[in-house]
């Protein structure tokens, strides 16, 4: 430990005044004794020969005249292979080690590497001896999850540095020295695999930043077509609460075109983090098949931990994404949310009896804020390539009133705003961004013109819809109707047939039972094979698919894409076949497979095939399998009459029965056009 040691003459809630003697530097780590425990502090302020410093743990039993060890290093984390798939608190404890160490309820005082000592990796070297370097020049490289991890000459160290000596291909733990390097003067440095980094430091070991030009796909559509979000840009998702940005940012921390995503969830309900932590590492990442866990980071300070972490656990988590970034990795900082972070800042500020801003924010609120999204960023790195942090930040304002100055001061910087809208979450219309509200500066993946001509419709259709809540829909005429009917068509603004999970009601017990595979979302026309084994259902925009008919197993987690294309399909009764609409005017059987260890269809063909404009829809099976019923009629979309919804009539619809053994031998059984399209066999009791 450290001789440079105060003394605590002041508390007040997480705030300690410390004398010192010795001299002490802003951002300098403390650790505050009290008995056996020493709890870890930033110093904040000093003035005189007073310290002030944070205390990041609950200060119960701290008193006046505690010692208080100043440690001559500023609030740092670790940075080195290891640190990918891992939970750590916000000040980098490995949580799932404490707990190990603790039991469920984590001791003050405590703290752990964030690195695994024992464990071994596989190095490459990749400079020589001799080899002249800078500050993140590449010395050697270890495999970690799909990616090459580099190892990297020190950021701290500045001028040129020649490789003394340099470690043979093995396998060693982080600790073991890699490389010797010297510098001009003949300073001599040992180099191993860890380094460590001041968190309100940004790392610059780069050539040069670049405009965020390029896209970043989230595969939310909203998103992508009307304010996309570039590759190491910075954008926010203001919104109420229970609008929908947790959610989101889960949905972007699965789909997002990045190669690194970490979660950074700041002061939100532990329960949410939770499910995070249960679902990731059961997701496969779409591009590697592997677990997404692999590539994801999580640094958790919910509600329930101490507020003075939450400001350590964002610097903390835009550190370590600089830190891949310098390897030329793109990664993905999902910040939640950052309200609670300036709260922080706010009960701080508070404390230290400064001057408050508005709604006691302290008054240098927009620079911190400002300061963190300038962290973001695409930069080339020295050897040519590039890297970039993308930071996407959630806002909760109180009441969802966009006008107070968290939200005032992060629009001053990002450069796409998705603000989230409470009537739009009311009524289900997820993701919940606002069209007319929300906007972005960076150019997206759609034809221009074709996004301008959208959001005119989107214009005119509010405008419409605003003139309509004075004269009525009677009043309106038909043209400015159909404005406004496209404009709140769904296509554009959300995500159609939006559901979440799958449950099994069981008759007997009247109990329900949540699928265990909780990332079943938007499947409709659900159907079972006769064994219960298998669900056979429909999915559109939702699972990795833009539509599909998916083979679901009832008791685990196995999903198959049966691969036909279509939609409502149907089992007959004997499970052997499938039948499903093949396209809007086509109606095709095929044979289930399930014995091999991909499920499948074969031999699938049109049975029907129907003129237009009169389409096929709502299959079922006799219970003898040896007709289909179907419903057959014309096109038409009015309001809320779309023919294939379920439930409601629709005009010039007829139910037809169908021969599945042979091709376009059917018969209409009604012919008023006044169905409600699903027919549905009832077997006949059997009698003697
Ligand atoms: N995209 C979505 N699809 C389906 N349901 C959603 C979606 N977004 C939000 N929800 C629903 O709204 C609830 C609250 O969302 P959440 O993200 O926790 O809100 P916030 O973080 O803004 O407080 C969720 O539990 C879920 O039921
Ligand atoms: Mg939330």
């Amino acid at each position: 430990m450290s001789d440079n040691v105060g003394s605590i003459v002041g508390i007040n809630g997480n705030l300690i005044t410390v004398k010192f003697d010795n001299p002490v530097t802003q951002s300098e780590v403390g650790y505050a004794r009290t008995g056996e425990t020493a709890l870890k502090a930033e110093v904040i302020r000093i003035r005189g020969e007073n310290a002030e410093l944070q205390v990041f743990e609950d200060t119960t039993g701290l008193k006046v005249g505690d010692p208080v060890e100043f440690s001559g290093n500023l609030l740092a984390v670790e940075l080195g292979p290891g640190l990918l798939a891992q939970v750590f608190d916000g000040l980098q404890n490995p949580l799932p080690k404490l707990a190990e160490q603790c039991g469920f309820f984590l001791q003050r005082g405590t703290y752990l590497k964030a690195l695994d000592r024992e464990k071994k990796w596989t190095y490459t070297p990749r400079a020589r001896k001799g080899d002249e370097l800078t500050a993140g020049d590449t010395l050697g490289t270890v495999p970690e999850g799909i990616f090459e991890h580099r190892i990297m000459v020190p950021f701290r160290l500045t001028g040129k540095w020649r490789v003394e000596e340099a470690a043979a291909a093995g396998s060693y733990n982080v600790d073991h020295v890699v490389a010797r390097l010297r510098n001009e003067r003949g300073d001599i440095r040992p180099v191993t695999m860890v380094q460590e980094w001041p968190v309100k430091v940004p790392i610059k070991a780069y050539a040069e930043r670049k405009r965020p030009v390029e896209p970043l796909v989230t595969k939310v559509r909203i998103i992508d077509t009307f304010f996309p979000v570039a590759r190491g840009g910075v954008y926010c998702i203001p919104g109420p609460f229970g609008a929908g940005k947790t959610v989101l940012q889960q949905i972007t921390s699965r789909h997002a075109d990045v190669d690194i995503v970490l979660v950074a969830a700041c002061g939100e309900r532990a329960g949410e983090v939770v499910e995070t932590l249960r679902e990731f590492p059961e997701l496969t990442d779409p591009r590697t098949g592997k677990s997404l866990m692999e590539r994801t980071m999580i640094i958790c300070n919910t509600s329930s931990m101490p507020v003075a972490a939450r400001e350590a656990s964002v610097y903390t988590a835009v550190t370590i994404c600089e830190y891949y970034r310098q390897m030329g990795l793109n990664v993905l900082l999902l910040a939640d949310s950052t309200s609670r972070w300036a709260q922080a800042l706010r009960e701080m500020s508070g404390r230290l009896e400064e001057i408050p801003g508005e709604e006691a924010f302290p008054a240098y609120l927009e620079s911190v804020i400002a300061a963190f999204y300038e962290r973001g960023g695409v930069v080339k790195l020295k050897d040519g390539t590039t890297g970039s942090v993308t930071i996407g930040g959630t806002v909760s304002p109180a009441g969802g009133n966009f006008d107070e100055p968290v939200t005032q001061a992060t629009l001053k910087v990002v450069g796409a705003f998705h603000g989230l809208n409470r009537e739009r979450s009311d009524a289900r219309r997820y993701p919940a961004i606002h069209p007319l509200d929300s906007w972005s500066k960076y150019p997206g993946v759609v034809d221009e013109q074709q996004v301008a001509d959208a959001r005119r419709v989107l214009r005119q259709g509010n405008e419409v819809s605003q003139m309509m809540k004075v004269v009525g829909e009677e009043g309106t005429s038909i043209e400015d109707f159909v404005v406004y009917l496209k404009s709140e068509f769904e296509r554009f603004t959300a995500m159609d047939f939006a559901t979440k999970g799958v449950v099994v009601h069981d008759l007997a017990t009247g109990r329900d039972q949540s699928h265990p595979n909780a990332d079943l979302q938007h499947l409709y026309c659900i159907g079972a094979t006769p064994d219960g084994k298998w669900y056979l259902s429909t999915v559109h925009a939702g699972m990795g698919f833009a539509h599909g008919i998916l083979a679901i197993q009832a008791q685990g987690s196995q999903v198959f894409n049966l691969k036909i294309p279509g939609c409502r399909s149907d089992v007959s009764p004997d499970g052997k076949r499938i039948a499903w609409a093949s396209g809007d005017y086509s109606l095709a059987i095929g044979e289930l497979d399930f014995s091999g260890p991909e499920r499948r269809v074969v031999n699938p063909h049109d049975i029907l095939v129907s003129p237009k404009p009169m389409k096929i829809q709502h299959i079922d099976w006799s219970p003898d399998g040896r007709y289909v019923a179907f419903s057959r009629g014309p096109y038409k979309k009015g309001l809320g009459l779309a023919p294939s919804l379920i439930g409601i009539q629709a005009p010039g619809w007829d139910i037809c029965v169908g021969d599945p053994s042979t091709t376009n031998r059917w018969v209409a059984i009604t012919t008023d056009g006044k169905s409600n399209k699903e027919a549905d066999w009832i077997p006949l009791p059997k009698t003697r």
